[in-house]
């Protein structure tokens, strides 16, 4: 959405990388990939690949910030200055505080916090490749790690978005068509309740569009759910 210039961008009814319109990028998933953490993931979609490590529930530093009544749920999002074609300046920024906090915020109404007061749980992702929809790659990835940790949770959070390229609602923008497009909803989702956890948006979706581009990512959603269902009776096959 940074630049307005018109894009032909569906060609026959195909998009640029050759998806339909309610087709995700291939996605890998892997989890408990890093030893020193409590439980990690990895996961490659499309051209994004992320890890996310999680730790907890465990003592609140700084102090100040822990709750006498439930845990607090932290993430710490980062992009490697490496992850981009342009080198991103290391640090944290604005961007990143924003993506850290929504997905915190997703990841709290999924965690029994009320289990463990005075405590913390943390995440943190850092994306190694990033190429459009990093912030739902990366809580797919959380919500995976806080799971490989044995944090007890109402669900699996899916993070899914829907666009508009060309005046169509496609489903999970890639880099030109997120560059180039009207409108991008990501979109955090727990697909065995319906429940939203995050919802985002940029551009501009007509009413009917917002319900199409919803319901494309809740369909697609429960696939990924399954897959990262898969994903974690691998790893706990393989011990
Ligand atoms: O990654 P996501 O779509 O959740 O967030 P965004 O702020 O809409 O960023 C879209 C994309 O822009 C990212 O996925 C990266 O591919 C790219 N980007 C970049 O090239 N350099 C940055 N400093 C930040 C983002």
């Amino acid at each position: 959405m940074i630049d307005m210039e018109e894009r032909i961008m569906i060609e026959n009814g195909t998009r640029l990388d050759g998806r339909r319109f309610d087709e995700v990028r291939p996605i890998k998933i892997e989890v408990g990939v890093l030893r020193n953490a409590v439980g990690s993931a990895y996961v490659e979609w499309g051209k994004n690949k992320v890890i996310a490590a999680a730790f907890g529930p465990r003592e609140v530093h700084p102090r100040h910030q822990q709750s006498p009544i439930k845990a607090i749920v932290r993430c710490n999002y980062n992009m490697a200055a490496f992850s981009v074609p342009d080198r991103k300046r290391p640090g944290p920024d604005r961007r990143s505080s924003e993506i850290s906090k929504v997905i915190s915020d997703a990841l709290t109404g999924q965690v029994f916090v009320e289990r463990f007061p005075r405590t913390a749980v943390d995440v943190f992702v850092e994306v190694l490749e990033a190429s459009a929809g990093t912030r739902c790659v990366a809580l797919t990835a959380s919500s995976l790690a806080l799971a490989d940790a044995g944090i007890p949770m109402r669900g699996l959070l899916v993070g899914c978005a829907a666009g508009k390229i060309n005046g169509e609602v496609v489903l999970d923008l890639g880099k030109e068509e997120d560059n180039y497009g009207e409108a991008d909803l990501p979109v955090g989702i727990e697909p065995m309740t319906g429940e939203i956890s995050l919802m985002q948006m940029d551009g501009h979706f007509t009413r009917e569009e917002f319900d199409k581009a919803l319901g494309l990512i809740t369909e697609a959603s429960k696939g990924i759910h399954e897959m990262m269902i898969e994903a974690l009776k691998r790893r706990y096959s393989e011990v």
